[in-house]
């Protein structure tokens, strides 16, 4: 039976989408292995969203390309695909096949399909069919899965390159998510992570918005949680800020990306809202759930960002409270509008500064994972720990909790006591 080794970079929608070839892989007799040497296929999916990713891309293919089976294919998705083109071919010579985001549906026949005489292939195109009509229901998962709903954006922020290869917003139409979500029910998941580019953008019929999908996806009687990310500030509806008061099964936890607390910064960026207007958005649903934990991403070192703008930045990081966060350097990227900007920051600044915002949002990020010791909640169990006799899972606030349980819990949701909490990760004890 032929083998096919998978490895991923980047994004959940990345992980999500590599899934999503497995399975589609699986239904044609492909057994999935984690050894790249083994493997008949060798596919990788890649990052294109800032140089460093992209750039480790080419020498991990090098790598596992040198000890592969002789006459194995090397199969190479994503976004680095789409964004480079048929330059792809010619920058790394041990590809055979590579497909963008929007063609995973044809992989499996561009396999069978596919002879070293008549040339290497390259589909990149963002064809009129959808991938998603094609592809088959998930084949197996994990306790808690990615589910795609709405993929794509139109905002066009200067730094990125996401509209670029992902293509423009498209909503999936409600019955087929409600379709994949009782199938990965069915296969033993009890946490669903809805994901989306904008996934607070998601549209169904009728003008139904996020927050109506999420309250149909919990008449699922066995689906116990449910998460979404990534969202965009200014598309958040009343009707989303409400479902976290009155929709039990949605967890207390919003990712909710600023990039920066200078509004001279998120109009160069082209964010279309105002700091003041993401603190109304943070205070509404603080309002509706108290508890609930606020997660960002930040982007230092935007061209033209002066030290004034970046203390806007911890700023306004100190105002909000952030329970965890990613931040990250000004990456150029090319083909964006902020790539061909003049006031380029130099890179020993953005690094400064990144050390400065990271170790401000450290210590929040360890105050409330020390204001969660002595309660008790409810953990899914997905990991096997370092130690014997420790399994991992995740907190309603998407904390990392270290429990002191037997494997037959793992993929059960337990209810612990938090024992102890560093900045990365909670510890916490069975409650009988
Ligand atoms: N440089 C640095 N960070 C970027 N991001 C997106 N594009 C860039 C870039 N060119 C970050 C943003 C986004 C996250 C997914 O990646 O913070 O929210
Ligand atoms: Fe990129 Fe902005 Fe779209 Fe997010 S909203 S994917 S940062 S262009």
């Amino acid at each position: 039976m032929a083998k096919v080794y998978i490895k991923t970079f980047g994004c959940q929608m990345n992980v999500y989408d590599s899934a999503r070839m497995r399975d589609a892989l699986l239904v044609h007799g492909y057994k999935e292995t984690d050894n790249p040497d083994v493997a008949d296929i060798l596919l990788f999916n890649t990052c294109h969203i800032r140089e460093k990713a992209s750039e480790k891309l080419f020498s991990e293919i090098g790598r596992v390309a040198r000890g592969k089976k002789k006459n194995a294919l090397v199969v190479v998705a994503g976004c680095v695909v789409q964004a480079e083109g048929a330059e792809i071919l010619k920058r790394c010579h041990d590809i055979d096949i590579a497909i963008g985001p929007q063609n995973y549906h044809q992989l499996p026949e561009l396999i069978a399909k596919y002879n070293r005489k008549n040339g290497r292939k390259i589909v990149a195109d963002f064809p009129a069919e959808s991938k998603f009509d094609f592809l088959p229901e998930p084949q197996k998962n994990a306790a808690s899965a990615f589910l795609a709903v709405q993929e794509g954006c139109d905002n066009f922020c200067s730094y990125c390159v996401v509209p670029y290869t992902r293509g423009c917003e498209y909503s999936r139409p409600s019955k087929d998510i409600l379709a994949e979500a009782r199938a990965l029910v069915k296969n033993g998941a009890k946490e669903i992570m809805l994901l989306g580019q904008n996934v607070n953008c998601w549209h169904g019929d009728k003008g139904r918005d996020l927050g109506d999908l999420i309250r149909d996806l919990a008449k699922i009687r066995d689906l116990k949680r449910i998460r979404y990310t990534t969202s965009y500030p200014s598309k958040i509806t009343k009707n989303l800020i409400s479902a976290h008061a009155n929709c039990k099964k949605l967890m207390p936890y919003i990712h909710i990306p600023i990039q920066s607390g200078s509004d001279a910064v998120l109009k160069a960026m082209n964010r279309k809202y105002t700091v003041a207007e993401y603190e109304k958005i943070v205070a509404a649903f603080r309002k509706m759930r108290p508890d609930i934990a606020i997660s960002s991403d930040f982007i230092v070192g935007f061209p033209g960002e002066t030290e004034k703008d970046f203390n806007d930045t911890l700023e306004l990081v100190k105002r909000v409270g952030y329970a965890s966060s990613f931040s990250f350097k000004y990456s150029s990227r090319p083909g964006t509008p902020a790539s061909l900007m003049k006031n380029q920051i130099p890179e020993d600044v953005k690094t400064k500064r990144l050390i400065k915002l990271q170790a401000l949002l450290l210590s929040q990020q360890r105050a409330f994972n020390e204001a969660t010791i002595g309660k008790e909640f409810e953990v899914l169990l997905t990991e096997v720990g370092k130690n014997p006799g420790q399994l991992i899972g995740y907190s309603p606030y998407m904390q990392g909790t270290v429990v002191k349980a037997p494997k037959k819990l793992l993929g059960q949701i337990v209810r612990v006591k938090v024992t102890g909490a560093s900045a990365t990760a909670l510890q916490a004890e069975l409650i009988a």
